[in-house]
């Protein structure tokens, strides 16, 4: 990547996540509104940080899907219907830390959820972010017109985090837990749960961005191609730094993995077969792409940046 190229991406990134930093702020409860505990606790684990790398998928694939379709949405709906991605993977993250799962007690720098606010207020809020993620999408953006893509967007999601999505890959990522995995078939168990867990939401949050610019089936099939690489190679990469990166760099305890005898690329392919397998994931991300090539550099630079980042 040059550096003028570099610097584009960060300024991408950094004027997507402050829209999609002021659209969690418009949705979410307010501080004080009643349950307050659990107004807390929502707010506490979103408005923590984090790359938001789900919404500005979806912003990014729109932009690009729609430069092909012409179609056309009200900026400030769109990027609510994107956060709700943030609000589920938030979600996803408070109880992916709980003491029956990863047991964790650092998340974007600061104490887990169940730390500072208690298992029970936790869970609750891991089970409102996911509602209230739902009726982002079910709401934005509004009007008859668009009732067909939001029903699209709700199914997309729906099924990307349940049994054959993001919650199944958990359960799968804590059944390989706590013992040792030298079977003939880790590497098939090793890609199912990283496609589950962490892929297939990713892949859901790029097709939103088709979905919203009205792809049809031949682009929404190229963009699927794309997220699924990029959903994989997001994982690699975490796997990478969870062995590599310091806390103050993470925000989150490194080391937990091989500590918790996890089945990650690392443990399976090694570090320097783990990196090798990031780039594959990379090349194909890049080839899925190269039909609509002359419109696509900046998902080319997100599929790098999700690669190569430090946290
Ligand atoms: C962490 O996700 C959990 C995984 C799916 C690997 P991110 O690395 O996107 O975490 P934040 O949102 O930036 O904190
Ligand atoms: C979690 O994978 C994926 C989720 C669905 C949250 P990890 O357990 O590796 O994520 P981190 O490393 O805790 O962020
Ligand atoms: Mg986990
Ligand atoms: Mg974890
Ligand atoms: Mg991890």
């Amino acid at each position: 990547m040059t550096t003028e190229t570099a610097v584009d991406l960060k300024r991408y990134l950094a004027e997507r996540r402050d829209e999609v930093e002021a659209a969690l702020r418009r949705v979410l409860p307010g501080e004080s509104e009643a349950p307050a505990p659990l107004s807390a606790a929502m707010r506490y684990s979103v408005l923590a940080g984090g790359k938001r790398l789900r919404p500005i998928l979806v912003l990014a694939l729109h932009e690009v899907c729609s430069s092909l379709t012409g179609a056309a949405a009200d900026r400030r709906e769109l990027v609510e219907a994107a956060a709700s991605l943030e609000l589920i993977h938030t979600y996803s993250l408070i109880h992916d830390d709980l003491p029956a799962m990863d047991n964790d007690s650092l998340r974007r720098g600061k104490p887990t959820c169940h730390v500072v606010h208690g298992e029970a207020m936790a869970l609750l809020a891991g089970d409102t972010l996911q509602s209230l993620g739902f009726e982002l999408l079910s709401s934005r953006p509004p009007g008859g017109a668009w009732a067909a893509r939001r029903a699209d967007a709700v199914l997309t999601v729906a099924r990307a985090i349940g049994h054959a999505g993001m919650a199944g890959g958990q359960a799968f990522d804590l059944m390989e837990t706590g013992h040792g995995h030298e079977t003939a078939d880790s590497v098939a168990r090793l890609r199912r749960i990283h496609a589950l867990k962490t892929g297939a939401l990713l892949r859901a949050s790029a097709e939103l961005g088709a979905i919203y610019a009205g792809a049809d089936p031949d682009l929404r099939e190229i963009v699927v191609r794309y997220g699924n690489a990029l959903g994989l190679l997001f994982q690699i990469a975490d796997d990478l730094l969870d062995v590599t990166a310091t806390p103050e760099a993470l925000g989150k305890t490194p080391g937990k993995d091989s500590v918790q005898d996890k089945l990650t690329y690392p443990a399976v392919f090694g570090m320097d077969g783990a990196k090798r397998e990031l780039e594959r994931a990379l090349g194909e991300a890049r080839e899925a792409i190269a039909p609509i090539a002359g419109r696509a550099q900046i998902l080319v630079a997100l599929a790098g940046f999700a690669a190569h980042r430090s946290s």
